[in-house]
C-alpha cells in the first residue's frame, strides 16, 4: 500500500469530528491535520483551558487560517466515571444532532503511578481507556448511523497501540477492581500489563463494534470502527488520519481492523492492517463477548451509583 501524507487527506468541507483527548500530543496532530482540509473540529476534553490552551498551538504554527480556528470546539468529557461520560455523549448529540461523520476515540492514559481506583471502583487505566470511552461512545452511535445513512460515509477509530501484547494472560476482570502496588520493576511490569489489557479491550470493543453494531448498517453508508497504534511523531499520527479519512478505506470497504504504521523501503511510512502482528487475544470473540457484558454492567452500576 502507498504511503500517505498530510497532503493526502481529501477535502473535508461539511464534514464534522470528535477527538477525544484532542488538546494535545497524537491528539491535536490530527486535530490539525483535520481541520487544515475544512472540517469541522470537536475537542473533547476535561477542561476548557486545555481547549484554549490547544487552540494557542494551533494559532501558534502560522499555517491555519482564523476561519479554521473557528471550526474548531470544544465538548466537555471526562473519562474518569462512567456515568458522566455517557451523559457527555448524550450532550453532544442533543446540541450538534445534524452530523458526526468521524470519532477518533484517542485519549488515553498509561502506567498509573500510583495505581488508583476511579469513583466507579475500577483500576484508572482501565476506567479512562476502555469504560469511559465505551460510556461515552454508546450514545453517539445514532448520530454516526444517520451520518452514514445519510453521507454515505461514517467512521469510528478507536486508538490503541501495540502494547496489547504485554495482556500476555488476556484480561482478568476480576482484577479490574483491585490496586496494586508499583514497587520496583515488578511494579512496573504491573503497570505495563495494565497499560497493554486496556489497550487489548479497546481492541476488542472496535471489533464487536464492527460486527454487531456496523455490519446489519453497512449496505446503508460505510460504517467502519477501527483501531489503530500510534507513535510519537506526526508519521504515526497519519494511521488515524489515514483510517478516518483516506478514500481508499470506502473504495476497498475495510472495516474492523487493527492498523499499524511501518517504514516502507523508501523510508516513507504506510499505514495498514496486513502490517499488523497477529494477536490470539485481540481476535477472540469470546473474550469480546465477555469484555462487552462486563462494561455493561460496569456502567449500570455507575447509573445508579449516588454519588
Ligand atoms: N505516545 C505514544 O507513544 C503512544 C503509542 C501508542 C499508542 N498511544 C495512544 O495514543 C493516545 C494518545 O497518546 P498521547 O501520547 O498523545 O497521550 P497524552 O499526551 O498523554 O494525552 C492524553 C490525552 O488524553 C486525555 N485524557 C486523559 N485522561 C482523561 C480523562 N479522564 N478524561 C478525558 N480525557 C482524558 C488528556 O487530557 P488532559 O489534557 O485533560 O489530561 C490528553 O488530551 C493514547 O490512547 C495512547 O494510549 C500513544
Amino acid at each position: 500500500m502507498s504511503s500517505f501524507t498530510p497532503d493526502d487527506v481529501p477535502d473535508l468541507t461539511g464534514k464534522v469530528a470528535l477527538v477525544t483527548g484532542g488538546n494535545r500530543s497524537i491528539g491535536l496532530e490530527s486535530v490539525y491535520l483535520l481541520l487544515r482540509k475544512n472540517c469541522t473540529v470537536y475537542i473533547s476534553g476535561r477542561s476548557e483551558s486545555g481547549f484554549e490552551e490547544a487552540k494557542k498551538t494551533l494559532t501558534g504554527r502560522g499555517d491555519i487560517s482564523e476561519e479554521a480556528i473557528a471550526r474548531l470546539h470544544f465538548h466537555k468529557l471526562d473519562l474518569a466515571e462512567m456515568k458522566h461520560a455517557e451523559a457527555s455523549g448524550h450532550d453532544f448529540v442533543k446540541s450538534h444532532p445534524e452530523r458526526l461523520d468521524i470519532l477518533i476515540a484517542n485519549a488515553g492514559v498509561s502506567m498509573q503511578t500510583p495505581d488508583k481506583l476511579s469513583p466507579d471502583g475500577y483500576e484508572l487505566t482501565f476506567q479512562t481507556n476502555q469504560l469511559g470511552h465505551f460510556a461515552f461512545i454508546g450514545p453517539l452511535l445514532p448520530l454516526i448511523e444517520k451520518t452514514a445513512k445519510e453521507h454515505g460515509d461514517a467512521r469510528v477509530v478507536i486508538t490503541c497501540s501495540d502494547a496489547h501484547a504485554f495482556a500476555k494472560d488476556g484480561i482478568d476482570f476480576e482484577s479490574l477492581s483491585q490496586t496494586q502496588p508499583h514497587i520496583g520493576i515488578r511494579g512496573m511490569g504491573d503497570a505495563m500489563r495494565r497499560y497493554g489489557v486496556t489497550k487489548l479491550a479497546l481492541m476488542l470493543y472496535t471489533r464487536r463494534l464492527d460486527k454487531e453494531w456496523a455490519a446489519p448498517l453497512r449496505d446503508k453508508g460505510t460504517m467502519a470502527p477501527f483501531s489503530t497504534r500510534l507513535l510519537e511523531d506526526q508519521e504515526h499520527t497519519m494511521t488515524q488520519v489515514y483510517v478516518a479519512t483516506s478514500p481508499q478505506i470506502k473504495e476497498k470497504k475495510e472495516h474492523g481492523l487493527y492498523y499499524v504504521p511501518r517504514k516502507n523501503w523508501r523510508g516513507r511510512y504506510t499505514h495498514s492492517s496486513d502490517q499488523a502482528p497477529d494477536t490470539k487475544w485481540g481476535t477472540d470473540d469470546e473474550l469480546a463477548d465477555k469484555l462487552w457484558e462486563f462494561c455493561e454492567q460496569a456502567l449500570n452500576k455507575s447509573r445508579t451509583s449516588s454519588q
